[in-house]
């Protein structure tokens, strides 16, 4: 017998029928679909002093009273505003309630979770990089009936809506992490860390195989009704067919970018740094591959789109939304200052206010192609 779901919109939409791949350029349709059952001024924020952003019009009417932030991320989950916290740099949420307003988030992405408990990678598991963090913490986490028994309870009487990140060794993992997380009161949704090993398939990354990362998200979209978020690997060549795979599966919604593999070296220059040899690179560092896949990809799925990579101030969030993502989350910049996504909620609405704007869309895929068929969808990009 399943619980009943904690519903955190006022108004959730049935699951849609999955429509075709688009042909054409699906951007707009995508953009507008994403606020489609948004009731207009849901969110009321104070301007604040704001981080450099491009000048406003000189013509700015006059300042709107109420801004609506809202998103709707797809299968219900409307968040109150646009900003999120990216799993594995907000812990569970709990951790920060004494430092930060965690309710005024947009939601929160919590520590990926598997099926068993796992005491992670071998130490040392960070290190310092230019302009951003090289991690290797390998998933450490209690495993998910913990996870549900410890955190679960607080979630449900939050506002905020936890979104758990989930990983796996197999689709049989996912699929058993996800089932016990239906109906769970206080999960408002799942985000499918699809960059870990297949060990079944010799240990190959899901998320760099178009047909693996399709698999594991149709096993997912099968076994639950919580909205589908899955979260893709810059590691790849050309991420637009992994893209269409996932969103053809059934996902609501992509998150992009994870981390991107790097390593460090010992001082001793006898091996590498990290205990396990590689890592991810996290933070400003690579933003602009971020950037690059957030355009690619929005330009090829007509899902939403929520962005991940090196954001530290709201030019980088009206950075990502130029290139058609609908939400952002904040990651490595919170282990410097954990203010900082609420600030971010509060300068993006003050953003608005200042361009005399009822809402933060107009800043979504202005910079997209114009047409349809550019090449940045069609994989005719940079060469070197
Ligand atoms: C210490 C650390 C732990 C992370 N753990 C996870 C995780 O468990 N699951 C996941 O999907 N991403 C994880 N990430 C990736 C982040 O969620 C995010 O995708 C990435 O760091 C890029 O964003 P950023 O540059 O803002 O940090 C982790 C990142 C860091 C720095």
């Amino acid at each position: 017998m399943k619980a009943k779901r904690r519903v955190v919109t006022s108004g959730p939409r049935p699951p849609a029928a999955r429509t075709p791949p688009p042909k054409r350029r699906p951007t707009v349709r995508r953009i507008k679909s994403a606020f489609a059952t948004i009731p207009s001024g849901t969110a009321t924020v104070r301007p604040v002093a704001r981080s450099a952003v491009p000048p406003a019009p000189p013509q700015a009417a006059e300042p709107a009273a109420e801004i609506d932030l809202s998103v709707d991320l797809g299968r219900g989950l409307v968040l109150r505003n646009p900003i999120l916290v990216a799993s594995g740099t907000f812990g569970y949420g709990i951790e920060y309630g004494d430092v930060v307003d965690v309710q005024r988030l947009g939601a929160i992405c919590c520590k990926g979770t598997t099926l068993r408990a796992r005491i992670g990678n071998p130490t040392p598991r960070v290190t310092e990089t230019p302009a951003g963090m090289l991690n290797s913490i390998g998933l450490q986490n209690p495993g998910v009936d913990a996870v549900v028994a410890k955190y679960a309870a607080t979630w449900a009487a939050w506002d905020v809506p936890v979104i758990v990140n989930v990983a796996g060794e197999s689709v049989g993992d996912y699929v058993e992490v996800v089932r016990r997380l239906e109906g769970v009161p206080g999960v408002a949704g799942i985000e499918l860390n699809i960059s870990c090993p297949n060990v079944g398939k010799g240990g190959i990354q899901f998320a760099i195989d178009a047909d693996a990362a399709g698999s594991v998200t149709a096993a997912v979209r099968r076994a639950t009704d919580l909205p589908l978020l899955v979260k893709l690997s810059p590691n790849v060549a050309d991420v637009r067919p992994i893209a269409r795979a996932i969103a053809d599966a059934g996902a609501d919604a992509l998150t992009a970018i994870n981390t991107l593999s790097g390593i460090a070296i010992a001082p001793t220059r006898t091996k590498p740094l990290l205990g396990n040899i590689y890592g991810g690179v996290s933070g400003p560092a690579i933003k602009p591959i971020a950037l690059r896949v957030v355009y690619e990809v929005s330009q090829v799925v007509d899902i939403p789109v929520v962005a991940i990579g090196g954001v530290t101030n709201l030019a980088d969030v009206l950075d990502f939304l130029a290139v058609g993502a609908v939400a952002v989350q904040v990651g490595t910049a919170i282990f410097a200052d954990p203010t900082l996504p609420v600030r971010l909620v509060d300068e993006l609405g003050g953003e608005c206010r200042t361009r005399g704007w009822d809402s933060y869309r107009p800043f979504i895929g202005t910079a997209l192609p114009k047409r349809a068929g550019a090449p940045s969808a069609k994989g005719v990009e940079y060469r070197p």
